[in-house]
Parts: C-alpha cells; structure tokens; sequence
C-alpha cells in the first residue's frame, strides 16, 4: 500500500541545533541496530519507519554492520526509502558508520582509511544512496594515525558521500585530538554518539559531556533506555519478546536485584510526572538542552510513539533531578566503556 505521511509530523517534534553546526536533529531520533535484520519481518520494519516519520523522527541511524546479518538493516532500510519514503529524501538526515567487524581480513574492520572508505561506499551500494547525511568513525582504534582516520572522514565529506562527519564512543581527550585535526582539515566534526543514560553515566564521569559543549561539538546520544531496562517492560519478569529473553546484548546479569529495585522507583516517579518510565528517561538525557538528540531503538511502531511524547515534558525540578540520583546511579552496565581504547563491544 503507498505510505503518505501524516500531515501533522512537524507538529510536536521539537527540532534542536547540532552543537555549532546549522543543522537541526529531532529530539528523539530512531537506531535501526536490532529489529532490522532478518529475524524481523519486513511489515514490521516498514511500520515502524513510518510511524517514526509520522511522529516527527526524521533521523534514522544505521551502521554497516547492523543485522544479523551485518548489512540488512541498511539493505532493509534501502527498500524501505525505495517504497515509502521515496519523495522525501530531503526531509530525512541518515546515517552510517564504520569502525566494527565487518567482512573478513585486515581491511574490514578499526579505523583504517581502507576499511572507512570502502565501507562507506559498501553502505550507499546497500541503501541505494548518493551521500549519507552523517558518517561515523564507529569507535576509536589506538592501532591507526588519529590523522588517518580523520582524514578519511574528511575525504568521505570532500567527494560529497557524506554531508558531515561524525564519531562515536571515542573519550574525552580523543575526542578533543579528533575534533582539532577535522577542523584543521575543514571538515568541522559534527556529532559525538555516546551511550548514556539514568544508569550509564560515563559521558558525565570522563568529561565528555563538557568536552562537547565547550568544543560546540552536537551529541546524540544512544541506548536512552539502557536497551529497554529504563522502561516498565522487566518490571513482572523477563517477557518473551524482550531483547532480554532473545539475548541480544542484554543479557540477565544486567538486571541485578539493586538495578530492578531502582527501576521501580524510577517508574514511580515517572508515574507523579505523568510520564512512562521510558519518557521520563529520555527527558533526562535531553535534560538542560545538554545532548542534542536521544537515539532509541523499537521492537514495535508502539514503543516509538510512546518515546516519542517524552517531549511533551522534558524539564525537571532540582528535586527531582536529586531524586533521580539518589535511586539511581552508574550501574556498570556500559557494554562500550572499552570502545575508545580497543574491545568488540556491540553496535
Ligand atoms: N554507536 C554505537 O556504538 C552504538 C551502540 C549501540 C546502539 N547504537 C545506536 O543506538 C540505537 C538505540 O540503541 P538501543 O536499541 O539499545 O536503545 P534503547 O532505546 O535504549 O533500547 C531499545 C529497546 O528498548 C525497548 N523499548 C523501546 N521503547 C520502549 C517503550 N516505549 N516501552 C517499552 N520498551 C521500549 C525495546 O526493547 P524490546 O526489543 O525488548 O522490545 C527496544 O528494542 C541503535 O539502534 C543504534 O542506532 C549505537
């Protein structure tokens, strides 16, 4: 059937600049990393596409090697801007990124010129694109030149396959040497994506966050929802459904007794907000205007439609903020906390 967009998409999406940059980001953006391979049908991928779109989400965040296998999603996503959303190009900001094991041998994967431009080019083939919006250096490789791998974003931006050029989970102080050599090269950096939430707060911890708002550097920030841990969904035991119970990267370990306990909490108060858990905890990674965009996942067009009314109250009182960490801290479950030195942590 032809998809037409709501006409009321740009209605309640608040838009919001990307650090320095002209460009603006919805406030909930939507990451195709799990539930776009082949272990999902296709109506279901194409729904929840469109639901975001009709919600206002004109972001959409792929990477080269989401799936199972590596690949589908971006080749999913292609058929999905092929169907449903050809017309509209100009009205979405998409996104790809290079940086994790992707096909076999020295070249296919890290940071490498190589693997970065041949992976680019791989992901325009997969998505039938000219450019991506944003193209990301997925994770920092301490084996390549800083200077090689920036100035490979910078040539994937110069021959016009990328708009802007992007990293993700790189710390603090590679994130300062990163951002100085794209601006010396005239590719100014965009956007970091980072993972952060009510409990992973490693951006806050390495001075990340500040680092990106003195540098006027965008942020983006990933698994709001602690992939579905900051939502009422564990709160009766392990749904069958769940990513949990199908153990992609989260696993039960993740939900010890303390972190359940806080999750209640946390959805009681969400409840006084009149809010769900799940916008409450998107609220407060968009907190103060200090990250620019939350970059959720879904397993289903309803999961997207209930994030995407966080933004109907996004501030807090100081009492709640406090409230907020009292019950709940850093609760080691970053799978990427290794991702600026060399690991293969996920996504
Ligand atoms: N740069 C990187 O290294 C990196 C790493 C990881 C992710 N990412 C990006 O970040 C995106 C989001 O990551 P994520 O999927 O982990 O994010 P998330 O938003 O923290 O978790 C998404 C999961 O939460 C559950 N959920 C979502 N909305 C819900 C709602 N309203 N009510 C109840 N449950 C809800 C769903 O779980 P169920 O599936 O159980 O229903 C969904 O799959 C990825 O797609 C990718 O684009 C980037």
């Amino acid at each position: 059937m032809t998809y037409n967009p709501a006409s009321t998409r740009y209605e309640n999406m608040p838009y919001r600049r990307c650090g320095n940059s002209g460009l603006k980001l919805p406030a909930v953006s939507l990451g195709l990393w799990h539930n776009f391979g082949h272990d999902t049908p296709h109506d279901v991928k194409r729904a929840m596409c469109q639901t975001a779109f009709d919600h206002g989400i004109t972001h959409f965040d792929l990477a080269n090697n989401y799936g199972p296998p590596a690949g589908s999603a971006e080749k999913a996503f292609g058929q999905i801007l092929a169907t449903d959303f050809h017309g509209y190009r100009d009205e979405l900001i998409i996104s790809s990124k290079a940086g994790y094991d992707m096909w076999p041998g020295p070249y296919g994967e890290m940071g490498s010129r190589k693997y970065l431009i041949a992976s680019c080019d791989q992901s325009l083939k997969r998505m039938g694109l000219d450019y991506v919006d944003i193209f990301y250096s997925h994770r920092f490789d301490p084996d390549t030149p800083l200077e090689e791998t920036m100035g490979a974003l910078d040539r994937i931006v110069r021959s016009g396959k990328a708009l802007y050029a992007g990293i993700s989970s790189y710390n603090s102080e590679k994130t300062k040497e990163a951002v100085a050599i794209l601006k010396d090269l005239g590719t100014p950096c965009l956007i970091h994506q980072p993972a952060y939430n009510i409990l992973n707060r490693w951006v806050e911890n390495d001075g990340l966050k500040d680092t990106l708002k003195d540098l006027g550097v965008g942020s983006i920030a990933f698994t709001p929802l602690a992939q579905g841990l900051l939502t009422s969904k564990y709160l009766g035991g392990i749904p069958s459904d769940s990513r949990m119970a199908q153990n992609k990267s989260l696993w039960e370990d993740q939900l010890s007794v303390p972190t359940l306990a806080a999750i209640k909490e946390l959805n009681e108060m969400a409840s006084g907000r009149d809010q769900t858990l799940a916008q409450m905890a998107i609220a407060w990674v968009l907190r103060n205007e200090g990250i620019t965009t939350a970059l959720i996942g879904a397993s289903k067009p309803s999961q997207i439609i209930d994030c995407a009314g966080a933004v109907n109250n996004l501030s807090f009182t100081e009492a709640e903020l406090s409230n907020i960490d009292r019950v709940a801290q850093d609760a080691n479950i970053n799978l990427w906390a290794k991702s600026s030195q060399s690991d293969n942590a996920p996504g």
